[in-house]
């Protein structure tokens, strides 16, 4: 047994490892507010220590306080382990069954650098989506993963393993909630108070449930969403050549913009504060050009649409001046939206305009009530720039990161007439709802485990061969959805979408799932691929989330508000063969604001997992639409309607429809 299998066995190690000093080359989290009373933190104090023996408490209790005291957590950083962190070939971990060596492979590389936005802090993306809260969880699950049979399951609260219970081969292996709390008890501040006590912590989607790819998930996304938004704009069927999409934010999902710009064949402008996102993401080469002057961005945007260049912009600097600079300056933006991360907005999410990145940093943590008043006037000025763009003709979209819910908040006039709904439309409304979500079309993604970019190549072969047999008879209303894909996995390689494990993401529905899952699982069982493959996909999925601003924001019977489905979705997938589930609150768009849920399947090319595949893959998307069909959205009846007659063992309620001028008329006195 090496050295790294024999430290994952040991779990938290009983001499302790020596201190770690503070990176400062790594992105760190910022600063969590101090909002714990003296009785709280000595509660934080005691709560952290369970972890440990009694005789290394007079060690650790000083430097956890200190932890608590300058960073707002206990990271517990002396415990971050040597070895490096990456996904690595699945042979490598110790372990009895391939599926837990599966789930080690997805969680270190969630928490790999070079995937991860806070790697010390144990965050993967959207400022605040942790894996776990602290490192002797990390070592824990590692020991306990490594341990296990296929006849237990591990059962994780909030980044906490609280054991490993009997089960049986067919239940999942591991059992993830993040961030469920009692729902009056789910406020900004209780994630706060809550994450510092250390009893819960904000899993975003893919982060607590180990399902993260890097940003080629968003990349794909968001590729999707421009070129649609992109058709909704277009008069006579052009593309988006010489066209401007003036965005924000190039951080874990937002840094994907500039990318999905260059595929989709458009000039994109991203504003970005913090400058060592700017330099990651320019690095990777995912945005093309880096520019820090207002007047330098005006000259070069104004030559890429003369030449109808594809470009990609950073602007590093706050996007409240690019939208009022390209207002005074007159420069016409066709696509407009905003990333940055509004889901958290008195935390570091939002930096207002007019305020230095390190003062404002400083001013969140230190004068939180200033800083609330600084963003939400920030917001305003933003929205009122919007305003007079849209004016001009600018198509602007919420990209789900709650923009136009804390812009109201704000104050900001983003209301519509009726003072319920919002001016602009979000990208779910307009776009991925209809287009996508209600055919059931979503984000289905894979992990070769081999590591080996051989298996992936491989993958997006069979893939691309499924699609492209399937859409000679596919009906025209998914025909497009199709073709994008056929598109997007043809030039997977060459766009060099990889960063960090052996995956690929692409849109499909239920058909399209299973049937690439099942060629995948043959494909193992015969040998042409190397190692199991694991079967995911983002919670920003057709069924597996409820988030009225956001996936169900295309729900218009008031059921938006509910969350029946994400919780079904989570309790079916368990039962038909999941080798993990995952239900949170929060992702995305913000603690108390949704409830999101995903899964894990490992594909070993036993008949088991072909028998787990169907059910479970066929219950995940339908799930949804049948609810969006209940909902009345015409584009899911038909796709029900399609489900039933392939599958005689489902039968789905279906809406009748009520005549809108015998309602009006009831209410005419
Ligand atoms: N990409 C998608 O498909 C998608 C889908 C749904 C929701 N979202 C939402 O988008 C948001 C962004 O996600 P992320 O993972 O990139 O978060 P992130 O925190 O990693 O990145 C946001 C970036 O915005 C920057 N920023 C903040 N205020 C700014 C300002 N005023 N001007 C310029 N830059 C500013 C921050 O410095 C940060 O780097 C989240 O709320 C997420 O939920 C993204």
């Amino acid at each position: 047994m090496n050295n790294f299998q024999q430290q994952l066995l040991q779990g938290i190690p009983d001499a302790l490892p020596n201190l770690k000093s503070y990176d400062k080359e790594i992105n760190h989290a910022p600063k969590r507010k101090d909002i714990l009373s003296e009785d709280e933190k000595k509660l934080a104090l005691k709560n952290a220590l369970r972890y440990f023996d009694a005789k290394h408490h007079a060690v650790l209790l000083p430097e956890f306080k200190s932890e608590l005291d300058t960073y707002g957590r206990i990271y517990m950083y002396r415990f971050r382990p040597d070895y490096e962190m990456y996904a690595r070939p699945i042979n490598e971990y110790p372990g009895k069954t391939v599926q837990t060596k599966a789930i080690m492979h997805m969680i270190q590389n969630n928490l790999n650098p070079i995937v991860a936005q806070h790697p010390h802090e144990l965050i993967t993306y959207g400022g605040n989506g942790a894996v776990f809260q602290n490192w002797a969880q990390y070592l824990l699950v590692m020991k306990y993963l490594a341990q296990m049979t296929d006849e237990q399951t591990l059962i994780m609260y909030s980044g906490h393993p609280l054991g490993i219970f009997p089960s049986n081969k067919n239940a999942p292996r591991v059992v993830v909630t993040n961030g469920m709390m009692i729902p009056n008890y789910s406020k900004q501040d209780d994630w706060e108070r809550f994450n510092a006590l250390g009893v819960t912590q904000y899993g975003q989607m893919t982060a607590g449930s180990y399902m993260y790819i890097g940003p080629q998930g968003i990349v794909h996304g968001t590729t999707i969403t421009v070129l649609n938004a992109g058709r909704k704009i277009a008069k006579h069927n052009e593309n988006l050549a010489g066209k401007l999409f003036l965005t924000s934010g190039l951080g874990g999902m937002s840094g994907a913009q500039p990318k999905a710009g260059n595929i989709a064949g458009c000039i994109t402008v991203c504003a970005e504060v913090n400058p060592k996102a700017v330099h990651t993401r320019h690095s990777q080469g995912w945005v093309d050009e880096v520019i820090s002057d207002l007047d330098e961005l005006v000259r070069r945007v104004r030559k890429a649409k003369e030449k109808k260049e594809v470009v990609s912009i950073a602007y590093q600097g706050n996007i409240v001046d690019v939208w009022e600079k390209f207002d005074t300056e007159n420069i016409y933006v066709d696509l407009g939206s905003d990333q940055t991360s509004l889901h958290n907005p008195w935390a570091g999410g939002y930096y207002p305009v007019n305020l230095s990145y390190k003062s404002a940093n400083t001013m969140m943590v230190d004068q939180p009530e200033l800083f609330k008043e600084k963003v939400q006037k920030s917001l305003r000025r933003q929205a009122e720039a919007i305003n007079k763009h849209t004016s001009k003709g600018t198509y602007f979209f919420d990209y789900g990161n709650a923009f136009l819910l804390e812009a109201s908040r704000a104050g900001a006039d983003i209301m519509a007439k009726n003072g319920i709904d919002f001016k602009y439309a979000s990208y779910v409304q307009d776009i991925m709802g209809p287009m996508c979500f209600d055919y059931g079309f979503g984000p289905f993604r894979w992990v070769c485990t081999s590591a080996n970019p051989e298996d992936l190549v491989k993958t997006d072969v069979i893939a691309c061969e499924v699609l492209e047999k399937m859409m000679e008879d596919s009906p025209e209303e998914i025909k497009q959805q199709m073709n994008d894909n056929i598109q997007w996995i043809k030039g997977a390689q060459e766009n060099k979408l990889v960063v960090g494990s052996q995956a690929r993401i692409l849109y499909a529905d239920a058909e399209g799932r299973i049937k690439i899952a099942q060629e995948f699982n043959d494909a193992i069982a015969d040998g042409r691929i190397s190692a199991p493959v694991v079967l995911g996909r983002d919670h920003h999925d057709v069924s597996g989330t409820d988030s009225p601003y956001r996936e169900t924001a295309n729900i218009y019977d008031g059921s938006q508000f509910t969350a029946d489905m994400a919780i079904h979705n989570v309790i079916g997938d368990s039962f038909r063969g999941a080798t993990w589930v995952s239900i949170h609150n929060g992702g995305g768009v913000g603690w108390g604001e949704v409830i999101n849920g995903g899964f894990g399947m490992v594909l070993d090319g036993t008949k088991e997992a072909e028998q787990r595949l169907q059910a479970m893959l066929f219950w995940d998307v339908n799930n949804g639409i049948a609810r969006r069909s209940w909902a009345r959205n015409d584009e899911a009846i038909f796709a029900i309607k399609r489900a039933m007659e392939a599958e005689p063992n489902l039968t789905v309620t279906l809406p009748n429809m009520v005549n809108d001028t015998l309602l009006e008329n009831i209410f005419k006195k």
